[in-house]
C-alpha cells in the first residue's frame, strides 16, 4: 500500500518539477531576457508524454475503474470521474504543446501568443489535476483497494520506472536531470 501511494505523490512531485523548468523557459517566449533552451523544453515535453502520459494517468484510470463500484459517496464519484476526464483533457493539451515546440523547433510558423495560451492551458490544468488527486484519489485508493490489487499493482510499478526520477536516469534524459538540478540549486 505505502509503496503505491508514495509512488504516487512522488511522481506529482517529480512532475511539478519538470514543467517548472518548462515554466522557466517559456519567459523567453514572453520577453524574458534569455532565449528559451529548445533541447530542454523538447525532452520535457519528450519526457511528459513518456512518462506522466503513457503510465502514470493510465494506470490511475485502470485503479478509479477497479474501485468505483464499491464507492458510494456521489461527491467523491464526481471528483473522480472529473479527474478521469482531465487525463482525457490532459492528454489533448499535452499533444498539442509538443506539436506545438517540434513546429518552433522545425522553424515553422507559430504565433507566440498560441504557444503562451497553449502552455497555460496544459500548466494550470496539470496543477489543478495533481492537487484534486492528491485529496481526492490518492485517500479514495488507500480506502478502497484490496491488498491482493494492490499487490498486482506493486508489480505494475516495479517493471515501470519513471525514467528520469526512478533510479536509473534514461540516457536521452540526462541532459533534462542536469538543467532540472541547476536551475534548483540557482533558485
Ligand atoms: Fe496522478
Ligand atoms: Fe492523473
Amino acid at each position: 500500500m505505502q509503496q503505491l501511494i508514495e509512488r504516487l505523490y512522488e511522481d506529482h512531485k517529480h512532475l511539478s518539477r519538470v514543467i517548472n523548468c518548462l515554466q522557466k523557459e517559456m519567459y523567453g517566449f514572453s520577453g524574458g531576457p534569455d532565449a528559451p533552451d529548445m533541447s530542454v523544453i523538447l525532452d520535457a515535453m519528450d519526457y511528459i508524454r513518456n512518462y506522466p502520459d503513457a503510465f502514470h494517468h493510465p494506470l490511475e484510470d485502470r485503479i478509479y475503474a477497479q474501485m468505483e463500484s464499491r464507492i458510494s459517496d456521489t461527491e467523491l464519484l464526481q471528483m473522480l470521474q472529473r479527474i478521469e476526464l482531465q487525463h482525457h483533457q490532459l492528454h489533448a493539451l499535452s499533444t498539442r504543446l509538443q506539436n506545438d515546440f517540434h513546429a518552433i523547433a522545425n522553424d515553422q510558423a507559430m504565433p507566440v501568443e498560441r504557444l503562451l495560451n497553449d502552455f497555460q492551458a496544459y500548466h494550470e490544468l496539470i496543477a489543478e489535476h495533481m492537487k484534486c488527486e492528491n485529496r481526492y484519489l490518492i485517500p479514495a485508493i488507500e480506502q478502497y483497494l484490496q491488498p491482493e490489487e494492490l499487490e498486482a499493482i506493486r508489480e505494475e510499478l516495479d517493471a515501470r520506472p519513471d525514467p528520469m526520477f526512478g533510479g536509473q536516469l534514461l540516457a536521452q534524459y540526462e541532459g533534462l536531470y542536469k538543467y532540472l538540478i541547476e536551475s534548483e540549486q540557482a533558485a
